[in-house]
Order: C-alpha cells, then sequence, then structure tokens
C-alpha cells in the first residue's frame, strides 16, 4: 500500500512577494514531497494565499484597491516564484475562496455547539477618524516604561519593555494620528482553558510527533507561575476568536458585524485549498481525510508554532475533524548573518536572483545542504554558495558525467559496456547500498547529511576515476575495453548519484534521464543497472558560479543622483496615488503675521469654494511657515496652490485648512530660501492642478 500524504507549507500573507525565507519553506517542502514521491508515496501538495486580516485591508485601502483586487493581483505574481525555482505544488489558493467560507463557518459552529465559544465584552482602542477598532500594531505611543517616542503597541523597540497597547502614553493611531478612544464591544473566544482542551493538547503535543524542542517550548506555554503579586499567570488562556467591521476575512455566522480573526480562518485555508484541488479531479474530500491511512504534515516557520499546535489541533479535534500526524517546524535563514528587514533592504530577492542569471538548483542545493531537522535557523553566506556550488555540485558530481561521456559518444557510439570489472562492481555495489541511509536521511529532514553522504560517495566515484586514468586509457594502444567499462561505470555511478539528489534537483535530473535516454527515476532504479543500453551525447548539465551574478544579486540599488535640491527623488507612485491629492489654485486674500510665531504667517484663501448666504466668499485659513521669505503684504492678491484635501490640523494658533506649496532646499539650514508657487496668468480660484 502505498503512503498517502497531505502536505502543506504555510500560507503566506497576501500582502506581498516572496522573499527568500518563504522560498527556504517551500524548498524544504517541495524536496521532501519529491522524496516521498520518488519512494512511491502519493502526495497531495498544497498550499494559498493568505487573504485575510486588518493589514491587507489596510494596504488594499492606500493602494486604491479593493481587497479582492489586491490579494488577486499578490496571487498573479506567485508562479514566476514558484515556477521559478522548481516548486511544485498540486494546487494554490486564496483563504478568501468559497471552500474556506465554508469550511471556517462549518468549523466554528461545530465548536459552538460542542460548547466552546464564549461571547465577552472587551475594552480597545478604537480609531473615532477611521471608525474602527485598532490591532496593536497600529498603535503607537510613548513606552509606559521608558518614555521612548513612537513605540509600538505591544512592546517597547528601545527597552524592550512589553506591555499592552492601552499602557501607551499619549497614544495615537498609526491610521489617522488621532487619540484612540476607549470603547467596548462583543468578542467570540475560543475556550481554549476548558479542561478538555487542556488534556486534549497536553496529550497532542507530548507524545512525541513534534520535534523536541518544539515539545519543550510547548510545556513551558502550558505551565503556569506567580508573578511578583502571587497571582497565576501563564497557562492557556481563551483566544479571541472575532475582530469587529470594518474588516476583511469571514463574517461569524450568527453575529453580524463581526469576523473571524484571520488567524481562525487561516489554517482552515488548508483544508480549503485539498477541497478546491478535489473538486477540480471530482474527487470527495471528506472521504479522503476520513482514510486513517491519510497523514496530514505541516511545514511552517518558528514564528507560528503556537498557532499550528495548540490552536488550529484543538479546532480539528473539537470540530470532529483529523488532527496533523505532524507539524515539522523549521529555523529562520538569515543573509550573510542580518536578519532580514524589508525596511533594511537585505535579505535576497527571489525575482532578482532569477534574473541575474543565477540556476535555482543552485539555491535548491544549497538550502538543502544547510537544512537539518532542528529548528535553527541557517545563514546565506555568499562565498560558502559559490564554494558548495562549485567545488561540490559541479566539481564533484557534474564532473563525474563530463570525465566519461565525451570517449563514450566519441569512441563506443554511447552505447554502455556492462561489465564493470572487480572495482567498478565494488563501486557501484557501495554506491547503491547507501540507498536507503539517503532515502531516511530524506524521510528525517536531515537534507544537509544526505547531501554530505552524496558528496561523499562522489569522492569515491572520482577516487575511482583517478585510479582508472580514462584520459591515459584513450591514449593507450589495445586498452579499449577497459576504457570501455571504466567510463560506463562512470556514467552508471553518475546515475546512481543524480537518482539520489534528484530531490533536491529536479530539473537538473530531467536532463540526465534525457541524456541517459531513461524514463523518470525513482529510488527504486538505483538498484537496477542500465545493462545493454545507449545514451545521448553529452551535452554541458550546469555552468560554475560566476562570482559576478553574485555581486549582482547584492550590488545596492544605484545610488540616487545627488539633486541640487538636496533630495533624492521619492519612491514611485501610481498615477492613482497622485490623484488623491487635490491641488487647487487659491487666492491669498489675506495674509498677516502671527502672533507669537516667527515662523508662520497666517493666510487666508479663496479655493473657489462659492459665497455664504450673505454672499461673501467662503474662504480657509491656512498657517504657512514661509515667514522668513515674505512680506504679508507682499502676498495678497497673488494666487498660489494650495493641498485642498489635507486633513484639517489643529495647531497651537488655530486650525489649518490646507497647505500652500512651496519650494525650499532639503537643508534649509545651510541653504536657506522659500519659493511660494504661482501660476501663469490666467488661472482662476478653484481650478485643479493636475
Ligand atoms: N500567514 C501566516 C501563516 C498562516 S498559516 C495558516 C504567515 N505568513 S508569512 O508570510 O509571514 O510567513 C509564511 C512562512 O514563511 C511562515 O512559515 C514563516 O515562518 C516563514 N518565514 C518567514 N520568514 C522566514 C525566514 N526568514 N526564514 C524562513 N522562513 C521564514 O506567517
Ligand atoms: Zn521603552
Amino acid at each position: 500500500m502505498p503512503r498517502k500524504l497531505f502536505v502543506t507549507t504555510a500560507l503566506p500573507y497576501a500582502n506581498a512577494g516572496f522573499h527568500i525565507g518563504h522560498m527556504m519553506e517551500y524548498i524544504q517542502a517541495d524536496t521532501w514531497v519529491r522524496a516521498q514521491r520518488m519512494r512511491g508515496a502519493e502526495v497531495n501538495f498544497v498550499c494559498a494565499d493568505d487573504a485575510h486580516g486588518a493589514p491587507i485591508m489596510i494596504a488594499a485601502e492606500k493602494a486604491g484597491k479593493t481587497p479582492q483586487q489586491f490579494v488577486a493581483d499578490i496571487a498573479a505574481g506567485r508562479p514566476q516564484y514558484l515556477n521559478g525555482f522548481h516548486i511544485a505544488f498540486d494546487n494554490w489558493h486564496s483563504t478568501d475562496g468559497p471552500e474556506n467560507h465554508e469550511l471556517a463557518r462549518e468549523i466554528y459552529l461545530a465548536l459552538r455547539k460542542n460548547e466552546l465559544i464564549d461571547v465577552r465584552s472587551i475594552e480597545q482602542f478604537f480609531d473615532p477618524v477611521k471608525g474602527m477598532f485598532l490591532p496593536d500594531r497600529y498603535i503607537k505611543g510613548e513606552c509606559p516604561k521608558c518614555g521612548a517616542k513612537d513605540q509600538y503597541g505591544d512592546s517597547c523597540e528601545n527597552c524592550g519593555a512589553v506591555y499592552a497597547p492601552t499602557d501607551l502614553k499619549n497614544p495615537y493611531s498609526a491610521l489617522s494620528g488621532a487619540a484612540p478612544v476607549r470603547k467596548s464591544s462583543e468578542h467570540y473566544f475560543f475556550r481554549l482553558s476548558d479542561p478538555r482542551c487542556i488534556s486534549f493538547l497536553e496529550q497532542w503535543t507530548q507524545d512525541g510527533k513534534l520535534q523536541p524542542e518544539v515539545g519543550n517550548k510547548i510545556r513551558e506555554w502550558f505551565t503556569k507561575s506567580e508573578d511578583a503579586n502571587g497571582q497565576l499567570t501563564g497557562g492557556l488562556g481563551d483566544w479571541d476568536i472575532s475582530r469587529d467591521a470594518p474588516y476583511f476575512g469571514i463574517e461569524i455566522p450568527d453575529a453580524p458585524g463581526k469576523y473571524f480573526y484571520v488567524w481562525l480562518d487561516a489554517p482552515v485555508g488548508y483544508l480549503a485549498s485539498l477541497k478546491n484541488l478535489f473538486g477540480k479531479r471530482g474527487q470527495d474530500m471528506d472521504a479522503y481525510l476520513a482514510d486513517p491511512d491519510v497523514q496530514q504534515v505541516h511545514f511552517i516557520g518558528k514564528d507560528i508554532v503556537y498557532f499550528h499546535t495548540l490552536f488550529w489541533p484543538a479546532m480539528l479535534h473539537f470540530s470532529g475533524r483529523k488532527v496533523p500526524n505532524n507539524v515539522f517546524v523549521h529555523g529562520f535563514i538569515t543573509v550573510g548573518g542580518d536578519k532580514m528587514s524589508k525596511s533594511r533592504g537585505t535579505g535576497i530577492s527571489p525575482l532578482r536572483y532569477l534574473e541575474v542569471g543565477l540556476n535555482p538548483e543552485w539555491l535548491r542545493y544549497y538550502i538543502a545542504a544547510k537544512l537539518n531537522a532542528r529548528v535553527e535557523d541557517i545563514d546565506f553566506n555568499p562565498e560558502d554558495f559559490i564554494a558548495r556550488i562549485n567545488s561540490d555540485l559541479v566539481g564533484k558530481y557534474i564532473n563525474i558525467a563530463s570525465r566519461a561521456a565525451g570517449f563514450l559518444s566519441k569512441r563506443f557510439g554511447g552505447r554502455l559496456s556492462s561489465d564493470p570489472g572487480v572495482e567498478g562492481r565494488l563501486l557501484l555495489d557501495t554506491l547503491r547500498s547507501h540507498r536507503s541511509t539517503v532515502e531516511t536521511l530524506y524521510e528525517e529532514r536531515e537534507f544537509g547529511k544526505a547531501v554530505r553522504e552524496i558528496m561523499q560517495l562522489a569522492d569515491r566515484v572520482n577516487e575511482y576515476v583517478d585510479q582508472h586514468k580514462p584520459w591515459e586509457l584513450a591514449k593507450q594502444a589495445g586498452q579499449d575495453d577497459a576504457l570501455h567499462d571504466v567510463c560506463s561505470v562512470c556514467i552508471e555511478a553518475f546515475r546512481v548519484l543524480t537518482i539520489y539528489l534528484k530531490p533536491i534537483l529536479p530539473a537538473l535530473a530531467a536532463q540526465v534521464e534525457a541524456f541517459l535516454k531513461v524514463p523518470a527515476m525513482d529510488f527504486a532504479d538505483a538498484a537496477r543497472a542500465l545493462g545493454h543500453h545507449t545514451i545521448a551525447d553529452y551535452k554541458h548539465l550546469m555552468q560554475r558560479v560566476d562570482a559576478k551574478q553574485v555581486d549582482a544579486l547584492f550590488e545596492a540599488p544605484a545610488t540616487p543622483a545627488m539633486h541640487p535640491g538636496g533630495e533624492a527623488i521619492a519612491d514611485e507612485i501610481s498615477i492613482d496615488d497622485f490623484a488623491k491629492v487635490d491641488l487647487r489654485i487659491a487666492k491669498i486674500v489675506q495674509a498677516e503675521a502671527v502672533e507669537g510665531s516667527d515662523k508662520l504667517l497666517k493666510l487666508t484663501l479663496d479655493v473657489g469654494e462659492g459665497t455664504d448666504p450673505q454672499g461673501r466668499p467662503i474662504t480657509r485659513q491656512v498657517f504657512s511657515g514661509i515667514k522668513s521669505a515674505y512680506q504679508p503684504q507682499d502676498l495678497i492678491g497673488k494666487l498660489t496652490v494650495v493641498v485642498a484635501n489635507l486633513a484639517p490640523r489643529k495647531m497651537k494658533f488655530g486650525l489649518s485648512e490646507g497647505m500652500v506649496l512651496a519650494a525650499s532646499h532639503a537643508d534649509g539650514k545651510t541653504q536657506p530660501g522659500l519659493w511660494v508657487l504661482e501660476p501663469h496668468a490666467g488661472a482662476v480660484p478653484g481650478m485643479r492642478v493636475r
């Protein structure tokens, strides 16, 4: 009976392209899946975009798109990464698909029926301008401990303190800048603290299926301890699974205006993607998952263990479903020792990697060579990358074929000899005898060990070549048979090594299969010698890495040209971004100094907004920091350009209802001067500037 596997990787947030961390996870899982298939397993390997949540809703709004359009655009970019790095998911779906809406509701209703859902009123920060409750990461303020400004709602980057958003001093909304107000609303909770949940999870997490370090970490989460006040803290708390509208997500049944928190419906997306796949094939997912032989396996990173080993199995178990058989946790990949950070711009862009012509299978090989089954971080180091590809992969493995293939085609018409001789047979037996070790290392996700094992076998083959010196045999009379045998042994050895590397290097293996004129190879094919067989002409299979390509990968984006204005051009925006700024011609009706301010002038502007009931033109008051450059009387009656839809700002001296445009150098101290914009003659107040 073939092994049956349902395998997933974490569902990436649909708010950006992939970084190398995503690719590492996909490479790990894809390699494992390919190895399983080569052992005869039937695998369904799926993923999806994690579409919901406040950050995506907000990003979509900023981009001027509906959230649906926003995530669809992100999804359209996925294939170039996945195809580019030979990641062979059977399906890619979205957590906003109909299957997920239906499954998430079904699971929730089953939990409710099981009396595991509570409703409680909680108090949270609410943005009165945006009209929405603020997720923690959109609340900023001063750290309650050290007073550092502009800290996030959960922890301080300056002193490391961890606190609740309501502890912040002078909090403000990162969305609108407004001071948030406390407001209460009803939230839905999954009662994870229920004794049934605790005892199920204590069992499920500690029965040996998880990596030991993961199991230990979870045990800490279970443990209650006394805090400084003698209060018991820790242990499993109930989980808040609802968010109030506006929210991009799945509506909770019988709870108008309430949505599932994104992390409730995200893992359900695993099932939704499988269901979508089975739908396309006309197969029944429920029947498949009811089969006790089907093993459900999730690959995830170390940052999302809590969700996958507590919430997710409990959701599944208490809604009467199959629970995961394994959750395989990996560490993070760093680049040159640096944690990836988009803002600091480190890391490797996977698309840039492909663009500069680096071979995707080099990255697969390099990552595999560094991975093990533990939750350890790995580092992408450029010199190490070049060394491993050039000296190991090309120098040891590819070289075997290139050393032997030429003689076979030139001298023997590509025909293989079936007599390896005593030493040749010994060598091939050794190679074949390592098959179960190699398979086991793949099974255990010890890819680094597998690669080392395979490279040691390649070393043996190269020793054999060095001993038998085909290039000398080729020059000696009467040594044709010996040359034929030695080269044939090399090709057979190369074939076995290719099988062993195939889960990591699928495209290269396909090229080798074409060169050897054999059908797609599985592990079992390592045992069967080719015998009488003719191979194709050898074409070079893989280049060495050119250090210049790697340099290009890391090259900083071109240094911005120095502008006379002292400032580089800002990041590109779309025409839609620009259209949001409503610029109008304004007439300066009045201008006066502001008492107590040496920077500001108070301007009264006619922006063409009509007249009031008394027939006087409606005007706006704008405070402008141009006093150093203008006498008020010189401005009266002049036309200028104003940002007319800027949120009004309360200043010390009164409300400012717009902004007048003026030019200045970035460094106003060393290069002072201010020039207010003025349109050519003919423009009238109220005209839009575009
Ligand atoms: N959307 C959630 C997962 C929901 S699963 C039901 C999420 N998305 S993510 O895009 O932030 O991360 C996706 C996966 O990439 C996670 O497994 C995460 O651990 C992994 N990685 C993110 N950065 C990584 C590295 N630097 N290195 C390796 N994996 C990393 O979390
Ligand atoms: Zn602090």
